[in-house]
């Protein structure tokens, strides 16, 4: 088995923590990052967890002339697993354009440098937002793709759409896409973990930085829904259950273990958890009580949604291991170890 390989956006908060589990797997790997959100320190964070650098080009994949580069000089790569780009949804719906471009453009010129190079797998980067709120829960994958509420959310239905032409058009390339449900936590070790630029978005980043002192109280959008507890529904997993189901995805791509030329598979727990839920989980392995507020409804939010995870757990023998406790507290451990080393 070819074991180069491409991770884009592998300084990012999913992108290292599955460069850790490639490599832990024997992979080498090469990393693209153009840095726009995450930081070069990362690579010491893995070193330090792994023993091994991964190679790193700070390149931006919207670039092709870089990137067509990039691949002349590493002749080898038979696979890539693609991570980058914007994925802030508020953002998105303010900067469309740069979020169409940037998500866009660099799939294009990897898919444009696959055919040209000859590299023949992909493993790219989905999302449960493609489902919209779904009428049957737990969600699976022939559930019907609703309109996307948000220019991120379309990136990445139109990524999709994108790759499944691309495969069909082409009968040496082939492709995964895993649609991610919410992942939080951190590498065990605290070595690597999430690090939001600015006010964090996600709900988890949120609660361990008020718990660290730095927001003042978490916001909990809402607790008139109809849920048991009224407050919305996620299926939360751990980000290193998440980067492990990769090196599962592309080991089927590279040992040709693959059902047909393109895959869809839900990465998710199974588990809808609610809002409160995660708060109490929070406050149990932290010993800490949480501030927070009730206040009105986000925008765009979707009530509740979950994964069937079947299709990932019977065809590619992954389920999650950790729990919604192990990651909370490897989320808050992060944060620790985080402020108190910067
Ligand atoms: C989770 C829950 C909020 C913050 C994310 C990504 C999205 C997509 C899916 C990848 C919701 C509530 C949050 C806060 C709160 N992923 N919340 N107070 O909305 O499911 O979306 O996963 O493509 O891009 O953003 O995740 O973490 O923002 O919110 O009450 O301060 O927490 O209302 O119910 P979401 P989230």
């Amino acid at each position: 088995m070819n074991k180069k390989v491409l991770v884009t956006g592998g300084t990012g908060y999913i992108g290292s923590h599955t460069v850790v589990e490639l490599q832990n797997e024997g992979f080498e790997v090469y990393i693209i990052d153009n840095l726009s959100n995450s930081d070069i320190n990362v690579l010491d964070g893995i070193t330090g967890i792994t023993g091994k650098r991964p190679a790193f080009e700070k390149i931006d994949l919207c670039d092709h002339e870089k990137v067509k580069a990039f691949f002349s000089h590493n002749p080898g790569i038979e696979s890539i697993i693609h991570f980058a780009a914007y994925k802030a949804v508020g953002e998105s719906v303010e900067k469309p354009v740069l979020y169409y471009h940037n998500n866009l453009v660099s799939l294009l010129n990897l898919l444009t440098c696959m055919k040209d190079f000859n590299i023949p797998s992909l493993v790219f980067s989905s999302s449960c937002t493609v489902y919209g709120q779904p009428d049957e829960l737990p969600v699976s994958e022939d559930a019907p793709i609703q309109e996307a509420v948000s220019p991120y959310g379309n990136t990445k239905q139109i990524g999709e759409e994108i790759i499944r032409d691309t495969i069909h058009s082409c009968e040496q390339l082939k492709a995964v896409s895993l649609r991610y449900f919410n992942p939080i936590g951190a590498h065990p070790s605290s070595y690597i973990g999430e690090l939001p630029i600015g006010i964090p978005e996600n709900l988890v980043p949120y609660i361990t930085q008020t718990a660290a002192g730095i927001r003042d109280e978490l916001r909990v959008f809402g607790d008139d829904y109809d849920t048991p507890d009224g407050s919305c529904i996620r299926d939360y997993l751990h980000v290193v259950d998440l980067a492990q189901a990769h090196v599962v995805a592309l080991k089927r791509l590279l040992e040709k273990r693959n059902k047909g030329n393109y895959e869809i598979f839900n990465l998710g727990t199974g588990r809808g958890v609610s809002v409160f839920e995660a708060i109490e989980s929070f406050e149990r392995v932290s010993g800490k009580k949480l501030r927070y507020r009730v206040v009105d409804r986000r925008p765009g939010d979707i009530e509740k949604i979950w994964a069937n995870p079947a299709l990932a757990n019977n065809e590619m023998r992954w389920s999650t291991k950790y729990s919604l406790d192990d990651a909370m507290k490897s989320a808050w451990d992060w944060e620790l170890s985080y402020r108190k080393n910067k």
